[in-house]
């Protein structure tokens, strides 16, 4: 890492978009990019394979922070998409259903695990830069960043391209259950005590509710070019 290596962080609650606008932006730059969302879910997954049937709350706090700090995970980039590796099993897709988004967002409000995620998060550094997408990059990750954007949108909006998505993918679902869930992990993710769900003080808000994709990336894309990072 050098003094001009850059970071653009990408924050703000689930299903808003940052997984594809970050993608967007870094095919872009040609830059990295930090899922920190996965790392939580892989320490939910690993932790439910341990404690097979366990709620969350009944685990030792020690073992759970034990679990994140020594993941055996690595990141790959193949067709456009990030593929996962669990101690040598690709976990790409067994971490994206709402079980594991939810068990990580249980996990993720809990201080120690985040300790133990910082330095790793932080690792992904290199030069020139990285994007970074996540709940906490521009608040507590990389409070550094001169590029910080804090991506909105209703929980109603949000459901509605969840529905979308996965009726595409020819898997039915339940649309106002689909609202309940992201209110629930809305709530969890901002009301924590640690490193809650916020705007930095010095992010640039983007409302996504009427925008494309190629109309969020045309934004982020002009304010990383205003602040030189690029
Ligand atoms: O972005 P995601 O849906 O993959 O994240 C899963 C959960 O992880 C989310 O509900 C909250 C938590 N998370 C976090 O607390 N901090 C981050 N930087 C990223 C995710």
């Amino acid at each position: 890492m050098t003094e001009t290596t850059q970071v653009i962080c990408l924050d703000g609650p689930s299903g808003v978009g940052k997984g594809t606008i970050s993608l967007a932006v870094a095919k872009k730059l040609g830059w990295p990019i930090l899922d920190s969302g996965s790392l939580y879910r892989i320490t939910a997954l690993k932790v439910s394979r341990d404690f097979p049937g366990q709620a969350i709350d009944s685990i030792d706090v020690s073992q759970l922070a034990d679990i994140a700090e020594n993941l055996s995970v690595s990141y790959a980039e193949k067709d456009d998409e990030l593929v996962i590796t669990l101690e040598k099993e690709d976990i790409t897709h067994l971490i994206r259903n709402e079980d594991i988004g939810s068990k990580a967002s249980q996990i993720a409000a809990i201080p120690a695990v985040r300790e133990a995620l910082l330095e790793r998060q932080r690792a992904f550094l290199v030069s020139p830069g990285l994007i970074a997408d996540g709940r906490d990059m521009g608040t507590v990750v990389f409070p550094q960043a001169k590029v910080k954007i804090y991506l909105t949108a209703s929980a109603e909006e949000r459901a509605q391209r969840r529905y979308k998505q996965l009726k595409d993918k020819g898997i039915g679902a339940n649309l106002s259950i689909l609202v309940e869930e992201l209110r629930i992990r809305d709530e969890r993710d901002m009301n924590r005590t640690t490193a809650p769900l916020k705007p930095a003080s010095d992010a640039i808000i983007i409302d996504t509710s009427e925008l494309s994709i190629k109309q969020v990336t045309d934004e982020v894309m002009s304010l990383v070019s205003k602040v030189n990072v690029a």
